[in-house]
């Protein structure tokens, strides 16, 4: 059976999930695509700290040139966040012909365009279905599962720790400080938490989803954000009284003049689904002009559910290389339509 062999950067909380799955899932996914996938090198920054994963045969380096320029490597899958290293090694490694696989929302929703125009030049694949709501499959089915309709909206719960905080500080006592680092230790927590709680990484995600919906460019700059770090214990307890939740939500629809994009804190009726998703739980809802209102739900941050969603996408890859159409595999950035540049 062939082997695709894969580079990691990054083997902390998604890239351990990662490198776990492949291990021990191996047998089931390559007996429905019919090749082995292999890590063969994992950059990290310190070589000398001890992983949850075995990590036998596979070279591990904290030089990330040599992930992105490995002559064995045919999909380089990033799993280290930040924008700015990341970016350059992205560059290096489309350049090189590589596939790209990332969870990185900050790199996509920041320099996605540049990146996409690079990766078709290039005739390479961008895959990045890790990069929002985490384990739910909500670009492919955004992209792909709505493709006939058009979008009306699409709004949800696309962080997995601001939720977990709202949920954690409805109990009595919870303090935000104490339930974040719980979070943190969880995995669910970005690098920068205030990436979290703050909006940005909602914001990121939902520039991402607004691009896909509505099929303009993505305009990262242009979303009103505003995060949960102001909401109480108190604030939550009164919404309750008045029948409400307070959910973080992010929010993309059309307006007169081109769309609307905003993320922060919202009430919810109780009677609303949005209102009863909890802890890390993310879901979207996307309403589409001939489906009307549609729903995902899952896991929207973590190592297993993360991972499960990074690992599809190098499936997919391998996929499209077995049968390269670009249409085989519409999620994928490659397949990505003629995008507007439209007002947001
Ligand atoms: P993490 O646990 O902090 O892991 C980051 C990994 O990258 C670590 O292994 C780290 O090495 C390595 N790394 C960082 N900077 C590096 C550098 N300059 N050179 C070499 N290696 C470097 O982060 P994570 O939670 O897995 O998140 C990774 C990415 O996935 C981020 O873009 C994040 O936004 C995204 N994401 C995360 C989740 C989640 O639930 N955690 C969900 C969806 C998407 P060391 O281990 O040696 O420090
Ligand atoms: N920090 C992010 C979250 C990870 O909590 O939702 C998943 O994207």
């Amino acid at each position: 059976m062939n082997t695709v062999k894969v580079g990691l950067l990054g083997l902390g909380t998604v890239g351990g999930g990662t490198v776990s799955i492949l291990q021990n899932t191996m047998d089931e996914i390559s007996r429905r695509l019919g090749q082995n996938i292999e890590v063969v090198i994992i950059a990290v920054r310190d070589i000398n700290r001890a992983r949850p994963v075995d990590t036998t045969g596979i070279t591990i380096t904290d030089n990330t040139a040599e992930v992105v320029n490995h002559p064995d490597v045919d999909i380089v899958v990033e799993l280290m966040g930040g924008t700015t290293l990341a970016k350059t090694l992205l560059e290096t490694a489309i350049e090189n012909g590589k596939h790209i696989v990332t969870a990185n929302k900050a790199l996509i929703a920041e320099h996605g365009n540049a990146l996409f125009n690079k990766a078709k030049e290039k005739g390479v694949l961008i895959g990045y279905e890790a990069a929002v709501a985490g384990g739910i499959p909500v670009i492919k089915a955004v992209r792909e599962g709505l493709a006939a309709n058009k979008i009306e909206w699409i709004a949800g719960i696309i962080n997995g720790t601001g939720n977990y905080i709202l949920t954690e500080m409805k109990k009595p006592g919870a303090d935000f400080a104490q339930v974040l680092k719980v979070a943190q230790e969880l995995g669910y927590a970005e690098a920068d938490p205030t990436f979290d709680v703050e909006g940005i990484d909602a914001a990121h995600k939902l520039t991402i989803l607004a691009s896909i919906a509505f099929g303009i460019e993505l305009q990262f700059n242009k979303v009103y954000t505003e995060g949960i770090s102001k909401v109480t214990a108190d604030d939550i307890r009164y919404a309750s009284l008045l029948g409400y939740e307070i959910k973080h939500l992010g929010v993309a629809s059309r307006a007169e003049n081109g769309y609307s994009l905003r993320v922060h804190p919202t009430l919810v009726p109780k009677n609303v689904l949005l209102a009863n998703v909890n802890g890390v739980m993310n879901a979207v809802m996307a309403k589409g002009n001939h489906v009307g209102p549609t729903m995902y739900y899952g896991p929207g941050a973590g190592a297993g559910p993360t991972a499960s969603a990074v690992v599809a996408d190098i499936i997919d890859v391998i996929r499209w290389k077995n049968q390269p159409q670009a249409d085989q595999v519409p999620a994928l950035a490659f397949a990505q339509d003629k995008l507007e540049s439209a007002p947001v």
